[in-house]
């Protein structure tokens, strides 16, 4: 049975930590620049590093960049934005260098509803689903369902926070998840549990609703 916690637990005094982002892609690249802005060291990777190098320049100091292999090793905490059919061959290369560490896994499972990964996501949930590829991992659902673009016009706009639904197992993954959602100038909805990712998968009400904490609360019913 599905447990909803829909707690937004209370933020911190702001603590730098080395951040990881493998797939710095659309979404990876907009949360991977809030938390630079705000402070946080961040590792944006590529399976081709040198191609990130404008928007690293830009952001300055706080961005470094490197191979998915290279953020995983630096970062206390990575956040995972890739296409979702690759998370097993990622997790070959990288699941080593990320045991023990927080794992905010954002990717949503592939569109091919034939796909093996699809197939076990639709009857496992996909945050379980991630949780037996990232086995040592300690996964939370997070950014999974709000635009980058959202995420990125967030920035500077503390008064109408974007709200961002998360849902993992271990207490600490998830506090460590909502302050770090805090920190992109969003806005934490902790849901519950790494199977309550279902109630904010795609084609769900709160799947990119792109709203205030109230309303997302009130489209979990
Ligand atoms: N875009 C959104 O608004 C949004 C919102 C919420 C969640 N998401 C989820 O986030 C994930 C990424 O979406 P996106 O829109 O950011 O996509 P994207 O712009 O295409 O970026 C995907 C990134 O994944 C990396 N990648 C692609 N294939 C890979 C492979 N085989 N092995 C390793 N890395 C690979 C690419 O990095 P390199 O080619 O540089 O290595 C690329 O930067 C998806 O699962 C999506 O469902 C997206």
């Amino acid at each position: 049975m599905i447990h909803l916690a829909l707690d937004t637990p209370v933020a911190k005094p702001f603590r730098p930590m080395r951040l990881g982002v493998i797939g710095a892609g659309w979404l990876g690249s907009a949360v991977g620049s809030n938390w630079a802005r705000a402070g946080h060291q961040v590792m944006l990777s590529s399976r081709h590093p040198s191609r990130l190098a404008p928007l690293a320049n830009r952001l300055g100091k706080n961005v470094s960049t490197g191979t998915p292999r290279a953020a995983a090793n630096f970062a206390e905490v990575v956040l995972i934005s890739v296409p979702y059919e690759p998370l097993p061959v990622l997790a070959e290369a990288c699941g080593d260098a990320l045991a023990g560490k927080v794992l905010l896994d954002a990717c949503n499972p592939p569109w091919n509803p034939d796909h093996p990964l699809a197939q076990e996501c639709a009857s496992r949930g996909v945050g379980p689903t991630t949780q037996r590829i990232f086995a040592d991992a300690r996964v939370v659902r997070c950014f999974s369902a709000v635009d980058a673009s959202r995420i990125a016009e967030s920035w500077g706009r503390s008064s109408v926070p974007l709200a961002v639904p998360l849902a993992g197992d271990d207490a600490e993954a998830v506090a460590i998840a909502a302050q770090l959602v805090h920190d992109a100038d969003c806005q934490p909805l902790v849901v519950g549990g790494l199977d309550t990712g279902v109630l904010f998968q795609r084609g769900t009400p709160p799947f990119r609703a792109n709203t205030t904490l109230e309303r997302l609360r009130r489209t979990f019913g």
